[in-house]
């Protein structure tokens, strides 16, 4: 098997049944704030077109490219789809003109036949609301000799299943470092910021280790981010300065850590860099150009890159809608529908919101279930976003059923909250749609099995984590009183079993 880097979470796999190109992205994405990192511009995109099969994991934008995969991805291309029950993701291809689909059931493996034989897949599809856009996956591929499992960014809460199916697993290709606007958007002292952000970077490194653990795999390739911040606003999100608070550590620090850990199996692959392997043995992995070009003075790459796209991203924000009309009623056709529709997600949200766009400040008012005008008087919200009137023009414009997938993930506004985060107003922001919301409020609405138990440091706890099921017994780390699931980093007090990071999610737990 032959595996190349096309950058970010971008894989090409060559096997000698065919080739599967993965996640291919290269436009800017999220407002122009994020760009792959390094550079993959330089790859031949007519040549990685011509696949015999693409698999996109999912539908957030670094992975996503609507502009490459119309320009450059062979439309007759055979599409390895993912298990969604909200089918978005195929929606979104076919209106790109992508017309074969082999759809694939969540965690089954299946044969498919390129032109030169047949090869193994298996597809692990998230559907939490909080996975991605209302889904996420990773996929497995073995042509008999080797397997891969290309994790990307996805959680899986459930090894056995890719071990059951495929036995060892040779290369295992995931995400490491931050993908996330926390805490960096947040009206917060810096100091506290660069704590939380120091907490949230080694969390983000600390589950990475967990899943190769959990993997197992000989070698292990860290991919999928961070991207690169080349707008001079945002330049100071990149970790070019060595500040511990930065949550978007790169390969080289992630490969340190895994050296610490006492994992030598860990591989860095930059675009263009090629890995061949036969079942465990590497081969030989070939690199484009040196390394070092790139991480020994990251930050004048970085300065070099930001000057060459310089006029992509000119062009990019040329695109953004302009207008001065109120934004008020726009939001109301939008959001009363959906609100009026989601009791759960509504009630679990639980007080009004603020939205303020330059001079116009608008209150999403779930308790009420209506979007109005500031009364007066009313003083300042628990949770608040300041946005730039022209990003939700654009959204407004361009029919965006996620804002996630569009706003927060530009990192381009700032926000307040008084209290923990609210997992259901994020849901909410991405579910703008009436079949995402369907799917959505029925989703939390749905009894979890909490049935099982597991003991940890004289603690008797639920198995599942109440926030999305991950094992306790492999992701529950226990500190006083305190259970944190490393999956995500949520924190429960043991003694009431409250959840320490958003509404709702009572934890069972006795003290053994
Ligand atoms: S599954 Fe998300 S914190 Fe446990």
């Amino acid at each position: 098997m032959q595996i190349t880097s096309v950058g970010h979470a971008g894989f090409h796999i060559r096997t000698a049944a065919g080739t599967i190109l993965c996640d291919p992205w290269v436009n800017p994405a999220y407002f122009g704030s994020w760009f792959p990192f390094p550079d993959n511009t330089q790859l031949d995109w007519d040549e990685l077109g011509n696949s015999d099969f693409l698999y996109v994991s999912h539908l957030h934008r670094d992975h996503f490219d609507a502009k490459l995969l119309t320009e450059k991805i062979n439309k007759d291309t055979t599409v390895l789809l993912p298990d969604y029950p909200v089918p978005d993701l195929k929606r979104e291809l076919e209106a790109l003109g992508f017309h074969k689909f082999f759809e694939t059931e969540d965690s089954v493996k299946h044969t498919v036949t390129g032109p030169g034989g047949d090869l193994e897949i298996m597809i692990i599809a998230l559907r939490a609301p909080a996975d991605g856009p209302i889904g996420d996956s990773g996929i497995v591929v073995s042509d008999g000799e080797t397997v891969c499992f290309n994790m990307n960014d996805a959680r899986p809460v459930d090894m056995d299943v890719l071990h059951d199916a495929f036995g060892h697993v040779d290369i295992h290709l995931l995400q490491y470092s931050g993908a996330i606007w926390y805490p960096a958007v947040y009206d917060i002292p810096a100091r506290t910021k660069a704590n939380f952000g120091k907490q949230k970077r080694q969390r983000g490194m600390d589950r990475a280790r967990a899943y190769i653990e959990q993997v197992g795999a000989t070698w292990v390739v860290p991919s999928a981010g961070p991207p690169v911040f080349l707008d001079d606003e945002l330049r100071y999100l990149n970790d070019d300065r060595g500040e511990e608070g930065n949550i978007f550590p790169d390969q080289i620090t992630f490969l340190d850590q895994m050296e610490i850990h006492g994992n030598a199996g860990g591989l860095l692959m930059i675009p263009g860099s090629v890995a061949e392997l036969r079942g465990k043995e590497l081969s030989s992995i070939t690199h484009p150009v040196v390394p070092d070009s790139i991480y020994g003075d990251k930050a004048a790459y970085i300065q070099d890159m930001a000057e060459r796209m310089a006029p992509v991203l000119a062009a990019e924000k040329a695109s953004w809608a302009t207008g001065d009309e109120p934004l008020l009623p726009q939001l109301k056709e939008l959001f009363e529908p959906i609100m009026a529709q989601s009791d759960l997600i509504c009630d679990g949200i639980g007080y009004p919101v603020g939205l303020v766009m330059g001079e116009e400040t608008v209150v999403l008012d779930f308790p009420a279930r209506t979007v109005r005008p500031v009364v007066e008087g009313e003083g300042k919200y628990r949770y608040g976003f300041r946005i730039d009137p022209q990003l939700v023009r654009t959204v407004l414009r361009d029919d965006e059923p996620d804002w996630v997938n569009t706003i927060f993930l530009s990192t381009r506004f700032t926000t307040w909250r008084v209290g923990g985060y609210n997992e259901f107003l994020y849901t909410f922001f991405k579910c703008l749609t009436d079949e995402r919301i369907a799917y959505a409020d029925g989703w939390f609405n749905e009894a979890h099995d909490d049935s099982a138990s597991t003991e940890l440091e004289g603690w008797e706890v639920q198995r599942r984590c109440p926030h999305l099921k991950a094992d306790l017994s492999k992701f529950g780390v226990v500190e006083g009183n305190t259970l944190t699931c490393n999956l995500h980093g949520w924190q429960w007090d043991l003694e009431s079993g409250r959840c320490k990071t958003s509404k709702g999610h009572e934890l069972r737990s006795r003290k053994l």
